[in-house]
């Protein structure tokens, strides 16, 4: 029996990579974007390499009244998946979060409150089915600590790491598990242009860290690995000492 996915946020470059590796894997797809048909020529090009099915949903995760019943419309119209994959994201402004509550707004809602309501359903959904099945939601190093040239972001992605560690530990007893996944910087249209980057990653790199993490059944991945130990570094700077590095 075939594998179905569903990736909330299919545009974006990291979702493509990990699409094409799940594909590769046997599952089928339905890619859940904004403006879902300009997916349509990667749709085929998927198809045609890996004949595998592959389909298009209209997904905006700011319509919050719709979140509730996705998966049994997905059931539905595609049939039964055992794999949710949350990707979407909003990087925002920070300088114009400190200054405009609405971009403060946006980039907390994306990440963490829609994410999580995302997240909440799917897992209702897959837990009720008692199959084997898992979720799989990036989340980020930058929320390891709040650093003060992306606290906002940091912030947001921080909450929805507590909400996986949490979902995870509530899911233990049941077939379903959650991966959290934490890039260090992907060269993706979200950092394009960013300075101070450095060891940036490919998303081909993360997605194969990912199928990986997943397949071996991994609580938690750092992508690429060494992040796992930048990050530990600097958590355990003193704050006093922190607030001086200006970071
Ligand atoms: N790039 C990095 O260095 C990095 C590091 C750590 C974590 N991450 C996380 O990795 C994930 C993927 O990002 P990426 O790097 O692949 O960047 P990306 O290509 O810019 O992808 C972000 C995607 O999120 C989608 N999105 C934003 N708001 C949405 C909404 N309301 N509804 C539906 N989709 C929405 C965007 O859709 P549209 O195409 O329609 O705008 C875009 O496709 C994000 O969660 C990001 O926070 C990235």
């Amino acid at each position: 029996m075939s594998r179905r996915a569903l990736i909330l946020g299919a545009k974006s470059a990291i979702a493509q990579a990990l699409a094409r590796r799940l594909a590769a894997e046997g599952y089928d797809l339905v890619l859940a974007a904004r403006q879902s048909p300009q997916l349509e020529p990667f749709a085929a090009d998927l198809r045609l390499r890996t004949q595998r099915e592959v389909r298009l949903w209209e997904f905006d995760a700011l319509d919050g009244a719709r979140l509730a019943s996705l998966p049994a419309q997905v059931e539905r119209e595609c049939g039964p998946f055992e794999l949710g994959v949350l990707v979407f994201g909003y990087l925002g402004d920070q300088r114009l979060a400190q200054e405009e509550g609405a971009e403060l707004e946006r980039i907390l809602h994306i990440n963490f409150t829609q994410a999580a309501l995302a997240l909440s359903y799917l897992a209702n959904y897959l837990e009720k089915k008692g199959e084997p099945g898992g979720l799989i939601a990036i989340s980020s190093v930058a929320g390891d600590r709040g650093r003060q040239s992306n606290y906002c972001y940091g912030a947001a992605k921080g909450a929805l790491s507590l909400f996986l560690q949490g979902l995870r530990n509530r899911l233990a007893a049941t077939p379903v598990r959650v991966l959290t996944v934490k890039p260090g910087f992907v060269d993706t249209p979200m950092t394009r242009g960013l300075e101070g980057l450095f060891l940036v990653a490919s998303p081909e790199k993360v997605a194969d860290d990912i199928v990986w993490a997943y397949k071996r059944k991994k609580d938690i991945l750092y992508t690429p690995w060494f992040w796992r130990y930048i990050m530990s570094v600097i958590r355990n700077i003193p704050e006093r000492l922190f607030k001086r590095l200006k970071l």
